[in-house]
């Protein structure tokens, strides 16, 4: 099973989230059975690492993001993974726009996906301080959780295979 995950840059809240997933994943019985990635609907800062309050924030969460490169998301994106979660309602809008009704049954905005409506979006915190950051940490390990708790369920359903 691969994850995609996506927001606007890249570079803030959609690295944050694939750490925080990797790391749960990892220490969950699907460890080695889901892969993660993440990528932004923009194209400003391809090739550049995370945010430095990003990759200090995870970091003092005891999760590695410094090695993380942005990209782009893109159209091939949507059959190369099995999930596309979005942080917000524009990085949804976004995606759709790109991969049309093709890929939309994939696409979803994450913390509603995981059993989180308030709040559905995942706040920007690049033009915000330290303290939004460690916001949006707490927003996005829970998520992490509770998506690790969803595909776990869904294993014992049957609908991931082994
Ligand atoms: P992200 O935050 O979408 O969480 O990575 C942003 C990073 C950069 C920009 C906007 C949001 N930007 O406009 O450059």
């Amino acid at each position: 099973m691969k994850l995609l995950v996506v927001c606007l840059g890249n570079i803030c809240r959609s690295p944050m989230l694939e750490g925080a997933l990797r790391a749960r994943l990892a220490a969950s019985p699907l460890s080695g059975r889901v892969s993660v990635d993440s990528a932004g609907t923009g194209d400003w800062h391809v090739g550049e690492p995370p945010d430095r309050r990003a990759i200090a924030c995870a970091a003092r969460h005891g999760v590695d993001i410094a090695g993380l490169r942005a990209r782009q998301l893109q159209r091939v994106d949507f059959d190369r993974f099995d999930h596309v979660f979005c942080a917000d309602a524009n990085n949804l809008r976004d995606a759709a726009r790109l991969v049309g009704t093709a890929g939309q049954a994939r696409l979803s905005l994450w913390l509603p996906w995981a059993g989180i409506e308030t709040p559905a979006s995942i706040p920007d915190p690049y033009t915000g301080g330290e303290d939004h950051f460690e916001q949006v940490w707490t927003l996005v390990d829970a998520a992490a959780q509770a998506t690790v708790a969803r595909l776990l369920h869904d294993a014992d359903s049957g609908i991931i295979g082994p």
